[in-house]
């Protein structure tokens, strides 16, 4: 079972490519960029990985981004992301990175950029993965910020196939971000959200009704509300869940509460992803394994999972129809 599971073919929709930063490379690229980190040792930067809450982890998070300089950084980072998705069965998998936080530190967006596209550019030939790239805007920053980022982005033709919306959700509405998201639409960009990972079901429906998303990253809080429940499975807008991310970030007490299981009976269209895999203890094959282990599905289950993974992503039909 466990060996099928790897095998079937899946589409990973929600995954930060700076949280597959693992901590063997974030040393390594430290010590190549002359880099002098707080926590020197793997031992001592293995401690920091036990969360509490979303705002842990992100500290956490955009403090390792310090060790990306280089286009080859960016670029050494999605190779080793696209060699391990292989080996747990993605073979199409849309990209987030963060423009903003990289632009704080003083790296130029076409860094990051060409670097992140050197990799996916040669994915498929390399790895047999498709791929597409997402530019995500932090909610925690003004939408004036974000707007100023999509323009550039815009403005020097860069590979993105859409835009989302991450970071720390609590008080930062998608209301925040009306502006931000017509101008992608208008500019004939994919649009998805974060929302309903720590935040509430009302957040969700706003991420729908005012910002127009295609697609909700998370949106597990989406349960407590019924008619927001009636609605995903009547429209079947797609969530992409990510388990093990929930349970470390203690969105969720443990695996077994998690709501998935609910989720798929009521019919909701559900995936599930790995989000930041370096840091919630694995990869995409890792989340379908563990929730084998816990609820004992059949094959049935991952199929449907994982035909969801490729139906709602934004690969062409003719891609879809090679993965189903
Ligand atoms: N940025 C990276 N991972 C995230 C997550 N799980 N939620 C919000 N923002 C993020
Ligand atoms: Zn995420």
């Amino acid at each position: 079972m466990k060996n099928s599971l790897m095998h079937l073919p899946k589409a990973e929709l929600h995954l930060h490519i700076e949280g597959t930063l693992e901590p063997e490379l974030i040393l390594e690229l430290a010590a190549r960029n002359g880099i002098t980190l707080p926590f020197p040792s793997l031992e001592a930067l293995r401690e920091q990985y036990e969360f509490s809450d979303l705002q842990s982890f992100l500290n956490l998070y955009y403090a390792n981004m310090a060790v990306l300089i280089t286009e080859a950084d960016f670029a050494d980072m999605t190779r080793a992301y696209l060699r391990r998705a292989k080996e747990c069965g993605v073979r199409h998998a849309e990209i987030m990175f963060d423009p903003q936080a990289h632009l704080a530190r003083g790296i130029a967006l076409e860094t990051v950029v060409d670097g992140i596209h050197s990799a996916l550019s040669s994915s498929e030939a390399e790895f047999g993965i498709s791929t597409g790239l997402i530019a995500a805007f932090l909610r925690d920053e003004t939408e004036d910020s974000a707007l100023a980022v999509l323009e550039e982005l815009l403005a020097i033709d860069a590979p993105i196939i859409g835009i989302g919306l991450d970071s720390a959700e609590v008080g930062n509405p998608p209301s925040k971000f009306i502006r931000l998201f017509q101008r992608a639409r208008d500019a004939g960009l994919r649009l998805v959200a974060h929302a309903g990972e720590e935040g509430p079901a009302s957040y969700v429906v706003d991420a729908l009704d005012l910002l127009g998303v295609e697609r909700i990253d998370h949106g597990i809080r989406s349960v407590e509300d019924p008619a927001l429940v009636a609605r995903l499975v009547a429209e079947q807008i797609p969530l992409t869940v990510c388990p093990l991310s929930n349970v470390r970030l203690r969105a969720v007490d443990t695996l077994a509460e998690h709501p998935l299981p609910h989720m798929l009976a009521a019919g909701m269209n559900v995936s599930v992803n790995s989000d930041d895999p370096a840091y919630f203890g694995g990869y995409a094959g890792t989340n379908f394994e563990q929730l084998e282990d816990v609820f004992g599905w059949g094959a049935a289950a991952a199929l449907t999972l994982a035909g969801n993974s490729v139906r709602s992503s934004f690969a062409s039909q003719e891609r879809k129809n090679e993965l189903l």
